[in-house]
């Protein structure tokens, strides 16, 4: 197993291009099942959660290729209706394949998710839209078990106890494009992730409006054909590198980001201390002020609140800006197991049910830590950064989920950083 080696304590300067977005890229290749004409999906990142998708196309008949961020996909030979246990249990995402297979095939046999690591993850709001849509859905040996010939469109509220769902959205909005008649989503998911996969799908012939607002309509077509999309830029991937420009007190461009995705990230930062400047060009440039870091309140929410992807990297920040700062998890209460270990680098930050209260220190130091998911992983590369000495981050393979590349882009800006084996 790889792990990462940082020496801290370096500013980072120079340029950082961003990747596609991973959390766009997934449901699109999803909806690419919905035709049997190829597709041709552009700026893929070639992460691990992305080749278990195409993994799982494969399993499900389909033919694909995948090249310099390039995938193709010919979904005419699409026979299977199973997503297997062996691969939904390495990537809850996969339940996106639900309601492309349940509206092309009539048939949809996905493995329950079940929780992870982050907290409970329940599907009841895929359920209810689909069941909504006219789907039969049980739930039998660990697999969800859906069958529908017909789906007519329905109006469907989609909010949960935590608000709106993003797959939930997805799935819902895939099937409701084949189904008949009109679909109301209300409470949907805002994310542009959401916003994305709708332009694809009015790309291949879908009728959605409202996609990015929570109301979003779907009119019913008979069919959809291939379409070719460049997926969106990673927000999360483009606030980690600015957060790394922030922890650092370094002079980081971010290239090929979009700003409108950022606000609440933005918002946070000039709180902290933290100079963004739009260039013309449309780059992101990014520098700590002359005041140092102050302390602030975070809450996260659905888009376009704070997001919960983002929680653990901005407590890195926390860990080293002046004062008294919370951030107040409303998306995954127990999203904090990387608190422990960054504890273990020095750091002061305690746990009141879903708040962090966290006390800014003058200085982190490096240690060996472990990552325990995605974002995790990047928050304790933040932490690496910025700490005295030396830190080892085991487990990242959490990290190559999510981040194309991370430490090869982190390296090119001064950072001391390289991938060991194990
Ligand atoms: C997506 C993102 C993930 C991000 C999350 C929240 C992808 C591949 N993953 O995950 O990175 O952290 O959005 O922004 O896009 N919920 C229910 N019932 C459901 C479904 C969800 O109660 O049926 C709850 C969840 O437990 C959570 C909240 O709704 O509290 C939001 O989760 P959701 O938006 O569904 O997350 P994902 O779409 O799985």
């Amino acid at each position: 197993m790889d792990k990462i080696v940082i020496e801290g304590n370096v500013p980072l300067v120079g340029e950082v291009s961003v990747s596609g977005a991973k959390n766009a890229a997934l449901p699109i290749i999803a909806a690419t099942l919905l035709t049997d004409e190829p597709c041709i999906i552009k700026n893929v990142p070639a992460l691990r959660d992305v080749l278990t998708m195409i993994k799982i196309l494969k399993s499900l008949g389909v033919k694909t290729s995948f090249e310099a961020g390039r995938l193709k996909v010919e979904p005419k030979y699409l026979r299977q209706h199973v997503a297997d246990y062996k691969f939904v249990s390495t990537m809850r995402a996969s339940i996106c394949l639900l309601g492309p297979l349940l509206a092309r095939l009539k048939q949809a046999r996905v493995s329950m998710p079940g929780g992870c690591i982050i907290g409970q993850r329940p599907v009841d709001l895929h359920l209810k839209g689909l069941r909504a849509l006219g789907a039969r859905i049980k739930i039998e040996h660990g697999y969800i078990i859906a069958e529908g010939k017909t789906l007519r469109g329905s109006d469907i509220y989609l909010g949960g106890a935590y608000g709106s769902s993003v797959l939930a959205t997805a799935n819902v909005m895939m099937c409701a494009a084949l189904a008949k008649g009109r679909t109301l989503i209300e409470n949907a998911a805002c994310e542009p992730e959401v916003a994305d996969l709708a332009d694809f799908l009015n790309k291949m012939g879908a009728r959605i409006t409202g996609q990015g607002t929570p109301a979003v309509w779907i009119e019913g077509v008979r069919r959809l054909g291939g379409a070719s999309h460049s997926v969106i830029p990673d927000r999360i991937e483009a606030g980690t590198h600015i957060l790394a420009a922030a922890i650092t007190g370094g002079d980081l461009v971010i290239r090929k980001a979009r700003r409108e995705h950022l606000s609440a990230l933005f918002d946070k930062l000039s709180s902290i201390g933290i100079k963004i400047a739009f260039l013309p060009n449309g780059d992101i440039r990014v520098k700590r002020g002359s005041r140092g870091l102050r302390s602030t309140d975070i809450t996260t929410l659905p888009y376009p609140g704070f997001p919960t992807d983002m929680q653990a990297q901005i407590m890195a920040l926390l860990c080293v800006s002046d004062g008294i700062s919370v951030i107040t998890e409303k998306i995954f209460p127990d999203r904090y197991m990387h608190v422990s270990e960054l504890n273990r680098m020095g750091a002061d930050v305690f746990l009141e049910g879903a708040s962090a209260i966290i006390k800014g220190q003058k200085r982190m130091s490096g240690a060996p830590v472990m990552a325990s998911d995605l974002r995790a992983s990047a928050a304790l590369i933040l932490a690496g950064l910025v700490a005295r000495g030396k830190t080892e981050v085991s487990r990242v393979y959490h990290l190559d989920r999510g981040y194309e590349k991370i430490e090869e882009k982190l390296a090119k800006v001064g950072a001391r950083i390289k991938r060991v084996k194990e």
